[in-house]
């Protein structure tokens, strides 16, 4: 018995991520990049092994998969969405609708309202329709708050006005019914009045029978800006008890112009991933953790702060950092 024991605490002391994860029936992810999954040979182990979730950085962004009225470029995202397959792994679509990443004839052109609101429609049927079964989850809106917790205005809610929410939600429903469809944001993680801005938002939405399932988290969070655990958990649950499940979707932690030295700075990193993994596997229904990329080697942030920076669960040579350490062990509590 006792060598048993030893065996299971030998294999728990080893296991990927995405085994741990499966033993507490949660999905762990990672945001996905084309270039270093197409050229690196590493980063597609890691991938493959750690996680059973991924979700394109770019790729099925409206610039990127809809670069003209008439054209669409899936070639990334089908690369991501078939590696996925072949690891046996969820996909995460993001995402639909966003004010960021618009293609020229979008953000240039001179549509009424019910001519915005066609492209809008068929650019969803569109996308969702060619990944239907695929992909899993869709962040369907994405960031259309403003930190003050009011409807931002945007080339979608100036044009079409602020049902473009509902709109969009129905589309995808309709183009994917199997799909669940979440709505995501930053900087509303914990309770302030940003989150309660969406906690209303995504209320009036449910109430009036808009096909909506859960609320991402994005939690791009920094050493000396992070949200309390209490208040995401507090956060989840108001948002759970409508119906809704939540999921931590893009985290990283700056450890830029933090004091202390590097060691210290990654230990308190660790910290801040370990605590926000832990509430996760407390929230009932926190369905997924996924962190914005798995390698400081590829990360949007020093392309954002034009300042180096260590955000992510592997260094640049892909080696597990503390932060990797730190959710192994948040999944080997009881
Ligand atoms: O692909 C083009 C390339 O052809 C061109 O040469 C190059 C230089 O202009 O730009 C490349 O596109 C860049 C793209 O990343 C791919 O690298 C865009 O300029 C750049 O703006 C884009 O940044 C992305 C950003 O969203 C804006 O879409 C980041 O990689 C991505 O990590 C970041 O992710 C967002 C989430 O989608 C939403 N939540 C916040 C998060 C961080 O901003």
């Amino acid at each position: 018995m006792a060598e048993m024991i030893g065996a299971e605490s030998h294999l728990a002391a080893h296991a990927p991520l995405r085994d741990l994860a499966r033993g507490r029936n949660k999905l762990i992810g990672a945001a996905v990049a084309v270039s270093p999954l197409a050229d690196e040979e590493r980063y597609r182990e890691i991938l493959a092994r750690e996680f059973n979730l991924v979700t394109p950085e770019n790729a099925m962004k409206f610039g990127p998969i809809h670069p003209g009225p008439e054209e669409y470029d899936f070639s990334g995202a089908d690369a991501i969405v078939s590696f996925a397959k072949t690891h046996g792994m969820m996909v995460r679509g993001h995402t639909l609708v966003w004010h960021n990443q618009l293609p020229d004839w979008i953000t240039n052109g001179t549509y009424s309202r019910d001519q915005l609101a066609a492209i809008l429609r068929e650019h969803i049927h569109t996308v969702v329709g060619r990944y239907r079964g695929n992909v899993r989850f869709w962040d369907v809106v994405n960031e259309g708050l403003t930190d003050d917790g009011r409807l931002r205005e945007t080339v979608w809610s100036r044009v079409i006005g602020p049902e473009y929410l509902a709109l969009a939600f129905q589309w995808a429903h309709e183009a994917d019914p199997s799909a669940l469809l979440f709505y995501n944001d930053y900087n509303g993680e914990g309770l302030n009045v940003k989150s309660d801005g969406i906690y209303q938002m995504v209320r009036s939405l449910r109430d009036d029978g808009v096909p909506i399932h859960g609320v991402g988290l994005q939690m791009h969070v920094g050493l000396r800006n992070h949200p309390r655990p209490c208040d995401v958990l507090a956060n989840q649950e108001r948002l759970t008890a409508l119906g809704l499940e939540t999921q931590i979707t893009e985290m990283d932690v700056q450890i830029q112009k933090a004091p202390g030295s590097i060691a210290e700075r990654l230990k308190e990193q660790a910290r801040i991933y370990h605590d926000t993994l832990a509430l996760c596997l407390a929230a009932p229904r926190c369905t997924a953790f996924v962190t914005w990329g798995f390698t400081d080697r590829h990360s949007w942030i020093p392309h954002f702060t034009h300042h180096r920076d260590q955000p992510l669960l592997f260094d640049d040579a892909y080696q597990p950092k503390p932060a990797y350490e730190a959710l192994r062990a948040a999944f080997l509590e009881e």
